[in-house]
């Protein structure tokens, strides 16, 4: 069988997401998968990120990072979305992004396709949870299998975040227990895509 493809897509200000989706696509890679990582654009205003020294040297940090485009959801068969919480909600990058697959959604080329999602928030009950929530109901509209980690594994015990793995970047940088619960979430992903590609192919 063909590996799983998994399209790593994420928006991140100041590094937090960044360091999640990488870990993402390490556990993706080690289950097997071929795997694309991907920035969404930048549209806030250069005077916007220049303010922000943090924001204006993870840009620079992630220049070699591929931008998204439409053609890695439909390549994908799992995607895997991540970004910061605003206001309990997704980023405007990630929505900007999300609002252009109108295209492939009326092809029909979004469904049937392995969802999951992972955030990170400023404060511990900052919105994480609504965050991953929100990028579920756009799951639906598509026709998404979504899959989140649960209790799937003891990590989930540790890190807490059912609904998709979270940090809380106001405690500083992700370490080995966020990271770890990202890449069980991604590897849970892929084993689900396996199994659907498997049963797909013998029906
Ligand atoms: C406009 C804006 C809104 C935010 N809203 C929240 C919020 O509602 N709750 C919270 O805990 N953190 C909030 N934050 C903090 C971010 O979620 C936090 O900086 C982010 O998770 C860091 O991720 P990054 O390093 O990948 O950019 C907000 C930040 C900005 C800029």
């Amino acid at each position: 069988m063909e590996a799983v493809k998994v399209a790593v897509i994420y928006y991140s200000a100041t590094g937090t997401v960044h360091s999640l989706a990488v870990a993402a696509a390490d556990g993706a890679e080690k289950a097997g998968a071929t795997v694309r990582l991907r920035k969404v654009r930048e549209s806030a205003p250069e005077t916007a990120v220049a303010a922000n020294p943090a924001w204006e040297q993870h840009a620079r940090d992630t220049l070699d990072v591929v931008e998204a485009t439409l053609d890695d959801v439909a390549w994908a068969d799992v995607v895997l979305f991540g970004t910061p919480t605003r206001y309990g909600t997704p980023a405007a990058q990630l929505n900007a992004f999300i609002d252009t697959t109108g295209p492939l959604w009326q092809q029909g080329q979004l469904a049937d396709k392995v969802y999951t999602a992972f955030s990170a928030s400023g404060t511990a009950h900052g919105g994480q949870e609504s965050t991953i929530l929100a990028l579920s109901n756009v799951f639906y509209h598509w026709g998404g299998i979504i899959v989140p980690p649960g209790y799937t594994d003891s990590i989930q015990y540790r890190s807490g975040n059912p609904y998709g793995t979270s940090h809380v970047s106001g405690e500083g940088p992700p370490g080995d227990l966020a990271l770890e619960a990202a890449r069980h979430q991604a590897r849970r992903a892929v084993e689900t895509a396996t199994a659907l590609k498997l049963g797909r192919a013998a029906a």
